[in-house]
């Protein structure tokens, strides 16, 4: 299908996979996926096996990011990782503010637009998610809570910056439960964010910005979501475990 903007796909393994499962994975990515050129693709292993996944991936149309880092460079911040650590494994791409850190180590959009800040000051390019609850949704406070966590995750940012940054919405409710939203529900937020953009810096960045829907993404429903012409690409979690189904994904997008 023709886009306005090219489709960026990723693999969400959160806290999945050995090293040796992700090799068997990422290998089985290569095979499935070499020949695809219409979709930036990008794989997010856990932390412990970006070392051993990137070397797979050197020669390859599969690009590496990571799930998340710590937003100085370096100090005494025991169990965290920096934006320079990751750029090592030429990492080139980083989830912040995943509605799993926003709940379980309750990120807030402040943070999250200092990672944002790290990420860029070193080179890597911010997936910024974003999202509304169940009750939010249900109470008719989707666009408020978009509205909040764009701004206050996005921050600061240049407009430069903002061209070298995702956005991913996913709706929390769609998160690992088979319940995806309806195309409509995702393009209707997507131009709302879109919008946003616009709001924020301006037309032409938001024109170009790349917004990735999130939330139970499989190869029966990829097509209908990418065909939205807001819809720029899919962070896939559960799905991108198993090489057949992510690259099915993939296949289906395009
Ligand atoms: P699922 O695809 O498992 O619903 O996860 C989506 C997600 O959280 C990707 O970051």
């Amino acid at each position: 299908m023709l886009k306005e903007r090219k489709l960026i796909i990723a693999g969400n393994w959160k806290m999945n996979k050995t090293v040796a499962e992700a090799l068997d994975l990422v290998h089985g990515l290569k095979l499935e996926l070499a020949n695809v050129k219409e979709v930036d693709l990008v794989v997010c292993p856990p932390f412990t096996a970006l070392s051993e996944v990137s070397k797979v991936i050197l020669d390859c149309n599969i690009r590496l990011g990571a799930q998340n880092m710590h937003e100085k460079n370096g100090g005494a911040y025991t169990g965290e990782i920096s934006a320079m650590m990751l750029k090592e494994f030429s990492v080139r791409y980083v989830i912040l503010g995943h509605s799993e850190r926003r709940q379980y180590q309750k990120e807030s959009d402040a943070l999250i637009s200092a990672k944002a800040h790290g990420a860029h000051a070193s080179s890597l390019k911010p997936i910024v998610c974003v999202g509304e609850t169940l009750a939010e949704r249900e109470a008719g406070q989707t666009e408020k809570v978009l509205e909040t966590q764009v701004r206050g995750s996005l921050a600061g940012l240049s407009k430069e910056q903002m061209g070298e940054t995702i956005l991913a919405y996913e709706p929390v409710w769609a998160i690992g439960t088979g319940k995806t939203a309806t195309a409509g529900q995702a393009q209707e937020a997507h131009v709302f964010i879109r919008r946003l953009l616009a709001d924020l810096f301006d037309e032409t960045v938001a024109r170009r910005a790349r917004i990735q829907y999130g939330g139970s993404v499989k190869p029966a429903n990829a097509r209908e979501l990418m065909s939205q012409a807001d819809v720029d690409g899919a962070l896939v979690g559960g799905a991108s475990l198993e090489a057949r189904s992510f690259a099915d994904i993939v296949k289906n997008s395009i």
